[in-house]
């Protein structure tokens, strides 16, 4: 019997209305335009500025025009994934959430925490379900409201981030592409240099660690990105070479957009013009596990079927990791 697949089906995205832009920041905080487009490529975000909204406010329009636009009955879903680190509540998942509001009655589903590769890695635990011949219809959304965990007086972090979501819908493959290798990656040993200190059982909230700011993102910025630059370009170009793939095989890398100069990097070390690179990191941000779904799913109607694309990412934890998609459809 041949090895089922899994294929990318369908992809959605979600932002927010309003733009938080590098002018308005330089009224928050001591920063300027010129240093923020310099040094991250980013010009302003989206933040989701409504009272009582949350992460799953995100994703649960994405999902409904993916079901919409995929012609898809909510009862067809049997799970959904979901990467996030800003969760609407430590417990239940966001995934419940999400499911009980789009209707899909029969689907389970749970969180995945991997900050920047919360995408990849549920994208891959998706692709598993499916390769094992027991679902043939997941969701796979990376979501996530960074406005709810930014400290907009901490200049080093609040340029960076904004909100947003995006999701796919996983199905077996009916021919030879579809999610077809993934190197992926954690090492705990980089946990003190991104993290949200207090909220947890180590530390949970009280009066002190609001006060100590412990409920907002804590980067080492510097630290992180000489990781990230190592990290995002080692596991894209093994994935390449131990596929046989050359850059003029690679139609498109979507790499995480935490930082212009991360993206750059990861291209020059897999050989890949810049127009291969998709990039909307000066409109969006870092929006943390939704950056890949979200340039899927603005390139979408320009990806052809048979083009192999390598997404790749980097985040806190660290984690890391590369996947070779072979895209399933022409829109
Ligand atoms: O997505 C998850 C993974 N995260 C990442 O991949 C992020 C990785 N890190 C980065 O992207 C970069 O490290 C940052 C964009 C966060 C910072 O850029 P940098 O080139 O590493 O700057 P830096 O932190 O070394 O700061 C350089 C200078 C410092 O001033 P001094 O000490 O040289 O006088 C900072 O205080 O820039 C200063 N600075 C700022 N100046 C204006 C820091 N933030 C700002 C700011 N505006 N917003």
């Amino acid at each position: 019997m041949s090895k089922i697949v899994a294929a990318i089906t369908g992809v959605q995205g979600y932002v927010p209305d309003f733009k938080l832009t590098n002018k308005e920041l330089e009224k928050m905080v001591d920063t300027n335009d010129e240093w923020i487009k310099t040094r991250t490529g980013i010009s302003e975000r989206r933040i989701l500025n409504e009272p009582g909204k949350a992460t799953s406010d995100l994703a649960i329009p994405a999902v409904k025009q993916l079901l919409e636009k995929k012609n898809v009955n909510p009862l067809e879903i049997e799970c959904i994934i979901v990467g996030t680190v800003t969760a609407d509540m430590l417990f239940p998942s966001t995934a419940n959430i999400i499911a009980h509001n789009v209707g899909a009655k029969n689907a389970w589903g749970f969180d995945i925490s991997a900050a920047c590769c919360g995408f990849l890695f549920s994208l891959q635990t998706g692709a598993s379900f499916i390769e094992s011949g027991r679902y043939k219809k997941v969701l796979v959304v990376g979501a996530d409201k960074m406005s709810a965990i930014v400290d907009y007086t901490d200049r080093n972090t609040c340029i960076l981030f904004g909100d947003a979501a995006g999701v796919v819908l996983l199905e077996p493959s009916t021919d030879d592409t579809g999610i077809l290798d993934s190197i992926l990656k954690t090492d705990g040993s980089g946990v003190d240099y991104l993290r949200m200190k207090a909220g947890g059982s180590l530390e949970p909230a009280s009066i002190e660690s609001v006060t100590k700011k412990k409920h907002f993102i804590y980067q080492e910025g510097k630290t992180v990105f000489r990781f990230a630059v190592k990290g995002m370009a080692d596991v894209s170009e093994e994935i390449m070479q131990r596929n046989n793939l050359s850059a003029d095989d690679v139609s498109w890398l979507v790499p995480h957009q935490a930082n212009m100069r991360i993206i750059d990097a990861t291209a020059e070390r897999m050989g890949l013009p810049k127009e291969k690179v998709m990039i909307n990191i000066q409109r969006y941000g870092n929006t943390t596990a939704a950056t890949i779904p979200l340039c899927l799913w603005e390139w979408e109607k320009q990806l052809k079927k048979g083009d192999n694309i390598i997404l790749a990412a980097f985040g806190g934890g660290f984690t890391w990791g590369s996947i070779w998609v072979k895209w399933s459809y022409d829109t």
